[in-house]
């Protein structure tokens, strides 16, 4: 479901600078592809009220640096088997839990820690089951991911989202179609 590939990978940039980026909602239809701008895509809780997850495109053209040596950490982690480019990067913001879901546009992603990251736990279903959250663990697993680290998740498992702290929290996020087994035949053969 989860697995850590990587630790202490440099990743120190100005975050402040994430709050400046313009925010247009999902149904948008304003450009998205030559300027950096935050997606936003809106999810219910589980007590009613909104919670937000939102996908930044274009972060190379704020952060350069970082975006290139995360392609090239990955490249290199993968001995060359995954080689994406700067452009396909994007950050996630997240402000509130999010309620289990398994992500639409995706199968599984690499997801690259950044300042504050692990103010949010990430918890899996073990059982790949929405009804494992209504109970406790052993069923449910989960971790925060911390700053320089880099894990690769099964997006299409079940999960969901609990916030610790009142402020959003971000990550560095890499996009796949094909299966986590993919990922993990490449980082943990
Ligand atoms: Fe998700």
């Amino acid at each position: 479901m989860f697995y850590k590939i990587a630790e202490n990978f440099q990743v120190k940039i100005d975050t402040s600078k994430l709050k400046d980026i313009p925010t247009i909602f999902q149904q948008s239809t304003e450009d998205r592809k030559t300027r950096p701008v935050w997606i936003k895509h809106t999810r219910f809780t589980r007590a009613g009220d909104w919670a937000f997850v939102s996908f930044l495109e274009n972060p190379y053209m704020i952060y350069p640096e970082l975006c290139n040596d995360i392609v090239d950490k990955i490249s290199y982690l993968s001995d060359n088997k995954i080689n994406k480019s700067k452009e396909d990067i994007r950050f996630i913001r997240t402000e509130g839990d999010l309620i289990p879901h398994h992500d639409g546009t995706r199968h599984s992603c690499i997801n690259i820690g950044l300042e504050l990251s692990d103010s949010a736990t990430t918890t899996f279903s073990i059982n790949n089951s929405f009804d494992d959250y209504d109970c406790i663990p052993p069923n449910i697993t989960g971790f925060n991911i911390k700053q320089g680290e880099i894990y690769i998740l099964d997006v299409k498992n079940v999960h969901a989202v609990h916030q610790i702290s009142t402020e959003p929290r971000y990550l560095a996020t890499l996009s796949f179609m094909e299966p986590y087994s993919y990922l993990l035949n490449i980082f943990n053969p």
